[in-house]
C-alpha cells in the first residue's frame, strides 16, 4: 500500500504524562499501544517487547514507507526516542523522527525535524534538523551535522524540546541546535499544536550526496529500531484547541533555560559535527533569517560548503500532491 496520509481528528482523548523534566535519561516512557498508532506501512511495522519497542522497516514490496503517530497533538513538551538505524548500505534511505501539523494547516503548517539520511558503504549517517513555522516552506532552516558515534550500532536517544520561548534538539544528553523564539521571526515560530511521527522512506532523490546515489532494495529490509518512546507535553484537544497542562511545576521545569553546561556542550558539538547551516548559507539567503546570530567564526568555518538539497516538503512527500523542491539544487558532493 501506498503512503496515504490520514488524519487523526477522531481522537479526543488527551492525557498528560507526569514525569521528571529535563535531565532527559528520567522521563517516563510511554508503551507503543498508550501513545501511539500505525501510520501507514501494513507489516512493516512491527511493536515488540511488549510494546516498548517498534521497527520500521522499507523494502521493495511497500515501496515507499512506514511510520506511526502519536495519537495526540501537542502544544510544547519534550519528545524522544531511542533510535538504531539500519547498517550497510542505506544511500537514499530516510529515517525521520518529526513533529508536524501538515495534515491539519495545509497552508500554515507547523514542523520540527530530525531526518537521519542514510549513506553508501563506509560512510557515515548524517542527521538534519529544520524547523517550518507557519506554512513557511520557502524559508527552510536546515542545520546538518554528524555524529561522534556510529547510529547503526546501538540506539541514541534523539529528543526534540518544543516551548513558547525556545526549541532545542538534543543528541543523547547533547544540546546540538537551540533556536530561541525572536520577534521578527513572527509566525515562523512554530506556534500551533503538531503530532509526532516517525518514518522510514525512499529519500533517493535527495537524501544521498544529492540525490547522485539512490536506494538498493538488494539490501532491504531497512530497518530503523525505536524504543523509550516519550510524550511529555500539553495535549490538545483537536476541536477545542485548548492545552491541558495539568502538571504546572513540570511544565515550567520544561521550560527552563540550558545549564552553562548544556551550552558549552551545544557549542562544542556545533563547532566539531555540525557540517551546513542555513545561516551561512548566502546563496539561498544573502540575508540570512532574522534568528540567526552574527558569528563570523561560523560563518568562515561553514560558507565552503555551498547550498544543498534538502528534499521534499513534509506533507506533501507521501501526499497526492507532487513533490516540490524548495532548495537549489547542490552543488557538489558536500553530503560525503
Ligand atoms: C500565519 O499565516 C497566515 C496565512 O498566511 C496569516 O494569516 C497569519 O497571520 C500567520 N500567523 C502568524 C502568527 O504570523
Amino acid at each position: 500500500m501506498g503512503c496515504s496520509l490520514f488524519f487523526l481528528l477522531s481522537i479526543l482523548y488527551s492525557v498528560f504524562i507526569t514525569s521528571p523534566a529535563i535531565p532527559i535519561t528520567n522521563v517516563e516512557t510511554l508503551t507503543f499501544d498508550e501513545g501511539y498508532t500505525q501510520l501507514f506501512g501494513d507489516t512493516n511495522l512491527m511493536v515488540l517487547k511488549d510494546g516498548q519497542s517498534v521497527h520500521l522497516s522499507l523494502d521493495e514490496r511497500t515501496g515507499l514507507c512506514s511510520g506511526f503517530v502519536s495519537q495526540d497533538l501537542y502544544l510544547h513538551g519534550f519528545f524522544s526516542a531511542s533510535i538504531k538505524l539500519p547498517s550497510d548500505y542505506t544511500a537514499g534511505v530516510v529515517v525521520a523522527f518529526y513533529m508536524s501539523n501538515g495534515d491539519m494547516f495545509e497552508k500554515t503548517h507547523d514542523e520540527l525535524d530530525f531526518e537521519f539520511l542514510g549513506n553508501i558503504r563506509g560512510k557515515e549517517w548524517r542527521i538534519q534538523t529544520n524547523v517550518y513555522g507557519n506554512g513557511s516552506t520557502a524559508i527552510g532552516r536546515e542545520e546538518r551535522y554528524g555524529l561522534w558515534f556510529d547510529p547503526t550500532e546501538d540506539f541514541h536517544r534523539y529528543s526534540i524540546l518544543w516551548t513558547d520561548q525556545h526549541i532545542v534538539f538534543y543528541v543523547d544528553d547533547t544540546p546540538i541546535r537551540e533556536m530561541v523564539r525572536n520577534k521578527a521571526m513572527g509566525g515562523d515560530y512554530p506556534s500551533k499544536p503538531m503530532s509526532l511521527y516517525a518514518t522510514i522512506w525512499d529519500g533517493s532523490t535527495w537524501a544521498t550526496a544529492g540525490g547522485r546515489y539512490k536506494i538498493n532494495y538488494k539490501y532491504a529490509p531497512y530497518i530503523a529500531e525505536f524504543s523509550n518512546l516519550v510524550l511529555h507535553g500539553c495535549a490538545v484537544d483537536p476541536i477545542e484547541r485548548s492545552p491541558t497542562c495539568r502538571d504546572r511545576e513540570s511544565y515550567t521545569a520544561l521550560s527552563s533555560p540550558m545549564t552553562p553546561d548544556q551550552r558549552a556542550a551545544m557549542g562544542e558539538f556545533r563547532r566539531g559535527y555540525m557540517t551546513y547551516s542555513y545561516c551561512y548559507d548566502r546563496v539561498r539567503y544573502p540575508v540570512p533569517p532574522a534568528e540567526c546570530p552574527v558569528d563570523h567564526r561560523g560563518a568562515n568555518r561553514l560558507r565552503g560548503g555551498g547550498s544543498e538539497r534538502f528534499g521534499a516538503v513534509r506533507g506533501q512527500r507521501h501526499g497526492k500532491r507532487r513533490p516540490h523542491r524548495r532548495a537549489p539544487v547542490g552543488t557538489g558532493d558536500v553530503e560525503m
